[in-house]
């Protein structure tokens, strides 16, 4: 199985801190930020990995991790020309993944302490086509993407709705994501959104539409650190998880 990281995007909220270097080289405890979801794929045994980053900052990149080897992968990378939303960064791996490959997509900026392998483990049971996502409980849905469960089988997703102002379950729907390479063609099927994006939660709904969206709820500690406060927190969290 391969791993996708995206770390496209401008960094926006991150102001001033992200004119001068990219949201996912900033320091999270005593690493850069990507380092964290490196590790979270090569512990699940994914070492084959595609880093699809912007413009700003390629060679730090490069710098930093080279290819991978120090850090026990082997890295690809793609560069994302504008930030045209995280479905348009992940349509980038299209020829990393080889026909009937299942893959995990993690957005760059999430951290999280979990291990993957269990989840990654029932997600290779499922059928083709189908497509896995991970939840977490948290105090303001509203931020995120927040998922409605099927009533008639709660194991499936019914519907996402992305940052909702009234939120219909307490759960964000992370950026920890899990697809074979069917989602190429669903990456094709959405449009852009009034913001000008291709919006992930369009791409999770097709599969949810169809009853193909299942999920696990990660049990430790998960955010991400698009904002200074929640930058601030990652640091705090991940401090000493790697050496
Ligand atoms: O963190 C989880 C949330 O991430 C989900 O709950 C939402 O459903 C999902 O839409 C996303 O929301 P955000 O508003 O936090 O996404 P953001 O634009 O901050 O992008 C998150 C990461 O995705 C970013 O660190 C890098 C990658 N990205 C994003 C964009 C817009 C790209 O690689 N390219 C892009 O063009």
């Amino acid at each position: 199985m391969k791993g996708v990281i995206l770390a496209g995007g401008t960094g926006t909220r991150l102001y001033p801190l992200t004119r001068l270097i990219n949201k996912h080289l900033l320091p999270v405890g005593s690493h850069p930020m990507v380092c964290y979801g490196i590790e979270r794929l090569r512990q699940a045994g994914i070492t084959d990995i595609l880093m699809v980053i912007g413009k700003q900052s390629a060679g730090l990149y490069t710098d930093f991790l080279g290819s991978g080897e120090n850090f026990g992968v082997k890295l690809t990378y793609r560069i994302q020309e504008s930030a045209g939303g995280i479905a348009e960064a992940l349509d980038l791996a299209g020829g990393f993944i080889s026909p009937g490959e299942k893959f995990v997509v993690l957005l760059g900026d999430n951290l999280f302490l979990d291990d993957l392998t269990p989840y990654v483990e029932k997600f290779k049971q499922q059928p083709p086509g189908s497509a896995r996502v991970m939840l977490k409980p948290v105090d303001d849905p509203r931020r995120y993407g927040v998922p409605v469960f099927d009533h008639d089988d709660p194991e499936l997703i019914a519907y996402i709705e992305e940052k909702p102002k009234k939120p219909k379950s307490k759960y964000s729907v992370t950026g920890i994501y899990m697809y074979d390479d069917a989602v190429f063609e669903v990456i094709r099927g959405i449009s852009r959104s009034a913001r000008g994006e291709l919006e992930i939660t369009d791409v999770n709904n097709k599969y949810a539409k169809e009853g193909k969206l299942e999920y696990d709820v990660l049990k430790l500690w998960w955010g991400d650190a698009g904002t200074l406060e929640s930058l601030h927190e990652a640091g705090i969290h991940m401090k000493g998880v790697l050496p």
